[in-house]
């Protein structure tokens, strides 16, 4: 397949990952997002995916687009509905439009495990929206695309907002790690690093039309989470649980993965267990 992609979002916490990736693999990048990118050795066009003729020009010589541009907070999507739809979905449609106007080889899309269910509120409606506007794009005008449902990404170049990072960071103070609910709800951590590599493996011919969901094998508890970093960062912090905060983003029930883990197309091996990213990710000390 041909080297030149546009990657919407390159400048974020997954996207920069991504970017490192597909370098390594000897592709020409051109990052489209608000902020720059945290490497210089890549084209950078700054704009908006809701500005059509921007992406129109940005799309000169492309061939292949991977699109994580979005509204990815769940907490912040509360606040900001309209933008979470403006942009996570008709931000889509916007790039899907100039993509077959083009001639894109590959659309590439970052969804999420929670559109197996419907946790995650207006954020998993406008990602799950996206995907069936990908397929209808196929459909009726060929665009062809290969869905990616990440799980829940940690790592470096991370946003501060996830679990990981806030444990990790209060952990290091002997702080305590606060849990909303029981710490019973599980989550699917899956090292970002992993995440990046794995994207630019969807490029294979074998990926085309389908949707590819890269998850871990093991979801893990959070009070489990908490208790692997209070181990691994030697802290003194306690775990207490605040009952009264109830998070939008919380499953319920555990959607299983196990079954669509089996059946990915994609060799999908993460190298990093959840022990050893963490391990990485405390001595990295990008916090
Ligand atoms: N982080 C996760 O655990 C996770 C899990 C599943 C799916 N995803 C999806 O993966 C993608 C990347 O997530 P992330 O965690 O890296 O998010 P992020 O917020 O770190 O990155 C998003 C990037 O998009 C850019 N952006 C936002 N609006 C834009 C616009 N209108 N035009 C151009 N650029 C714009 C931002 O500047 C940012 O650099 C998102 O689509 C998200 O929904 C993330």
């Amino acid at each position: 397949m041909s080297k030149n992609v546009l990657i919407t979002g390159g400048s974020g916490f997954i996207g920069s990952h991504v970017v490192d990736a597909l370098v390594k693999k000897k592709y020409k990048v051109t990052v489209l997002d608000l902020n720059s990118p945290k490497r210089k050795d890549v084209k950078f066009i700054k704009g908006s995916i809701l500005d059509k003729s921007k992406i129109r020009s940005s799309l000169k010589n492309i061939n292949i687009i991977f699109h994580l541009a979005a509204v990815s907070d769940i907490t912040k999507v509360k606040k900001i509905p309209l933008k979470t739809i403006e942009t996570n979905v008709l931000g889509t449609t916007f790039l899907l439009e100039c993509a077959r106007k083009e001639k894109i080889k590959r659309f590439i899309y970052a969804g999420s495990v929670y559109s197996y269910g419907s946790a995650g509120n207006l954020y998993t409606t406008s990602k799950t929206t996206s995907e069936l506007i990908i397929k209808n794009y196929n459909l009726i005008y060929g665009q062809k695309y290969t869905i990616l449902r990440y799980a829940t990404a940690y790592g470096p170049k991370n946003r501060n907002v996830d679990a990981v990072s806030i444990f990790v960071k209060r952990a290091l103070k002997n702080l305590n790690l606060v849990i909303h609910g029981n710490g019973k709800q599980r989550r699917n951590y899956i090292y970002v690093e992993d995440l990046g590599n794995q994207s630019v493996k969807a490029l294979e011919k074998g990926a085309t039309n389908k949707i590819i969901t890269l998850v871990p094998k093991k979801s893990t508890k959070i009070i489990d989470l908490a208790k692997i970093i209070i181990k691994l960062t030697k802290s003194k912090s306690k775990i207490i649980f605040n009952n009264r905060k109830k998070r939008l983003d919380d499953f319920e029930p555990i959607p299983s993965y196990e079954s669509n883990y089996a059946k990915n197309l994609l060799i999908w091996r993460p190298k990093h267990s959840l022990k050893k990213g963490l391990k990485k990710y405390i001595k990295l000390k990008d916090f």
